[in-house]
């Protein structure tokens, strides 16, 4: 099915369309790991399933990040038996919050396990933290194996002066971060660099605080003194090892101010010739004569003004001529990432007869869908939309663009758009089964989703929603989260659909603090029905609603005679306080699910649909406790 919701939804697709906003905060975080070493020591094979080095791992990958997140760094052993003790240690760097740091860890831990499986030991780096883990003591020892240099793939133009300041900066940040105990071996900085594009080098170091001041030292200048054999002449770098790492860069990637500046030196050789003549006299460090080199520099600033005003004159002649027709787009960069996201009227046209009926996959939320197949053999969807943006076309790309740079395999794909004239098109790939609620509330299709395929679909969900909440570059928050916007793979792996169409159609911001209702009755969150005040908790809220209805096999609307929603939440926490749950188990399982596993599912539910948002536990925390067999308080959550 194509990303659509059932046709009912439509006039609720209305009303969200004229209420939609989206919170979007740019945000460095990412799912995937910068890297990971797995390995088993000691030539001993791998743990095996259900060993007791693997309960101990999970114990201790349980309560590390929570130890740790709030000073950044903790470490520990699990077991007691030599053979199956576990050392591990988090880190997160130096700078990142206590919140940002607690999700990188969450993720970390959740994942080692998937990415080194059987590992005895493991490191796995992220861009906010790192973990390890192993069979044998590690803390406080150096460590010269464990080590991942990455570089940067630009080169840079000019490299003798970039190499000096680098070195004045890295210098000084080894001796902050191993020498300065309140700075927690951690030390961000700038260096002046005098590059056309660029005012300054920015660096960061971090040691593992289970080194000792020394040792964290010659880590650090061990690495530093790499940097001219894996990346010279680059723009950036990082060097990672388990023990220490370094990172630097032309722009500045980390919070918070920097803890150490490096001027100019001012012996430094003159930049080299590609710079433009702006910058010589900044780094010359005598000049010669006066009067001449006042002469060059007033003559190269009135050319170089000249020069940028023509420029801009370029741009501006261009930009109002190609605004008929298509987009005005700036530079190469983004060239490249807007075209090869455009589909052209015709091509979809092609692809669908024409919109034919015959390729109707749908209607509803936001407009009608068809099935297509683009001259390369590829099944797309079309959504075709019946929205009279107000946004301009240039916005509308550039929310495409974001919204196409979402990847994961919990979420239905972006491939492009077609924006011409009136036409507002969105491509989807194109996903061949049906919708979640197509199979769960159909009695002759349900006994198809036994209990292992629902919890499958659950932890999918979930992890969707994690990726959409915390891990993309954008932040998006669905908004309108229910059973008929997850659709369903040839395997029937879960995907959320239909998220983010509110960044395209956003309206001001008053809208969405109406007393209106929006979303769908029954997913909808008291905070949001009443007072339109939504944030990721609100899809925290409708993923519980979804999974009480997979527990239930109902629907939280048709529950009950009552547009109300508290009425199937009431009944559930009714019979779990009475310990009577297996009472209200959709019969179509048979009987046929893991008592425990189902009871977890019903309290992850209760926990996402509690009343105050702050007491719902965020995505992350639902990941890892739909992977791990304990539901902690929620408190803690
Ligand atoms: C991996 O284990 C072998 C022994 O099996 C050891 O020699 C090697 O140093 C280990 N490598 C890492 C990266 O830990
Ligand atoms: C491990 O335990 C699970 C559940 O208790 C079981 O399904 C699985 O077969 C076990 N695996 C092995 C290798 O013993
Ligand atoms: C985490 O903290 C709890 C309570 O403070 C403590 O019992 C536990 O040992 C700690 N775990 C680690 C790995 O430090
Ligand atoms: C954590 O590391 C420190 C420093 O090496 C060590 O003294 C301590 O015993 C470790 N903690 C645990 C629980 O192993
Ligand atoms: C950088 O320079 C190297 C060799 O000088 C070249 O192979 C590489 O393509 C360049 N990289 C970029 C991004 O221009
Ligand atoms: C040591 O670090 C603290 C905290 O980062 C900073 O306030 C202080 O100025 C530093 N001291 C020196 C001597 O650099």
């Amino acid at each position: 099915m194509a990303p659509s919701v059932s046709s009912s939804d439509i006039r609720l697709a209305h009303l969200l369309l004229l209420l939609s906003l989206l919170v979007a905060i740019p945000t460095a975080t990412t799912a995937e790991p910068l890297a990971q070493i797995c390995n088993s020591t000691g030539g001993r094979t791998n743990y095996a399933a259900n060993s007791t080095f693997e309960s101990n791992l999970k114990t201790l990958l349980f309560s590390l990040p929570a130890n740790g997140s709030a000073s950044g760094y903790c470490n520990g052993t699990a077991g007691d038996a030599p053979d199956d003790r576990v050392y591990g240690l988090v880190l997160c760097r130096g700078d990142v919050s206590a919140g940002d740091c607690r999700s990188c860890l969450d993720t970390g831990a959740q994942e080692i396990p998937q990415i080194c499986p059987g590992s005895r030991s493991a490191v796995v780096w992220y861009d906010y933290c790192m973990l390890r883990y192993s069979d044998r003591r590690f803390f406080s020892v150096p460590d010269d194996v464990l080590k991942i240099p990455l570089s940067n793939t630009h080169n840079l133009t000019e490299v003798t002066q970039f190499s000096q300041q680098l070195n004045l900066l890295m210098a000084r940040l080894v001796r902050y971060a191993a020498y300065n105990r309140s700075a927690r071996m951690f030390a961000t900085g700038d260096a002046d660099y005098a590059d056309p594009a660029t005012t300054k080098i920015y660096g960061l170091v971090q040691c593992s605080m289970d080194q000792s001041a020394d040792d964290c030292s010659t880590c650090l200048r061990g690495i530093i003194g790499e940097i001219p054999n894996y990346a010279f002449g680059k723009k950036g770098a990082r060097y990672l090892k388990a023990t220490c790492n370094i990172r630097y860069e032309l722009y500045s990637f980390y919070k918070g101010s920097a803890m150490v500046s490096v001027s100019l030196s001012r012996n430094a050789t003159p930049a080299a010739p590609l710079s433009p003549p702006m910058n010589i006299p900044a780094a010359q460090g005598k000049k010669k004569s006066n009067s001449t080199s006042t002469t060059v520099l007033a003559i190269s600033i009135l050319l170089g003004a000249a020069l940028a005003l023509v420029f801009v004159m370029c741009v501006y002649f261009f930009c109002r001529r190609s605004k008929q027709g298509q987009v005005c787009v700036r530079d190469t960069q983004e060239i490249t990432t807007i075209e090869s996201l455009l589909f052209s009227l015709s091509t979809l046209r092609a692809a669908t007869d024409n919109f034919s009926d015959v390729n109707l996959l749908g209607r509803g939320g936001f407009g009608t869908v068809y099935k297509g197949f683009l001259p390369t053999g590829q099944e797309i969807a079309v959504k075709r939309l019946v929205a009279g943006s107000g946004q301009g076309v240039e916005e509308l790309k550039n929310e495409v663009v974001l919204l196409a740079k979402l990847q994961h395999k919990n979420v239905v794909r972006l491939l492009g758009a077609c924006l011409e004239g009136e036409e507002k098109l969105l491509v989807y790939e194109y996903v061949p089964n049906s919708s979640l609620d197509k199979f769960l509330f159909d009695p002759a299709a349900s006994h198809q989703l036994n209990w292992a395929r629902r919890y499958e679909i659950i932890v999918g969900v979930a992890r969707g929603l994690q990726y959409l909440h915390e891990d993309s570059q954008v932040k998006v928050v669905h908004r309108d989260l229910k059973a008929s916007n997850i659709l369903l793979d040839a395997d029937l792996n879960s995907k959320i659909s239909d998220f983010g169409l509110a960044r395209l159609f956003p309206v001001d911001q008053t809208h969405a603090s109406t007393t209106r209702a929006v979303g769908t009755y029954g997913y909808m969150p008291p905070e949001y029905a009443m007072r339109g005040r939504f944030s990721s908790k609100t899809d925290v809220y409708s993923f519980g609603v979804l999974v009480l209805e997979m527990v239930l096999g109902k629907r939280s609307r048709a529950f009950s005679d009552s547009t109300s929603s508290t009425d199937i939440l009431t009944c559930v926490w009714d019979h779990w306080t009475n310990g009577t749950v297996q009472d209200i188990v959709d019969p179509s399982l048979g009987g046929q699910y893991p008592g425990d596993e189902v009871r977890r599912c019903i309290h992850i539910g209760l926990l996402c649909v509690q009343e105050a948002p702050e007491d719902r536990p965020t995505m992350t925390s639902v990941v890892l406790m739909l992977s791990s067999y304990s539901v902690s308080q929620r408190s803690e959550l």
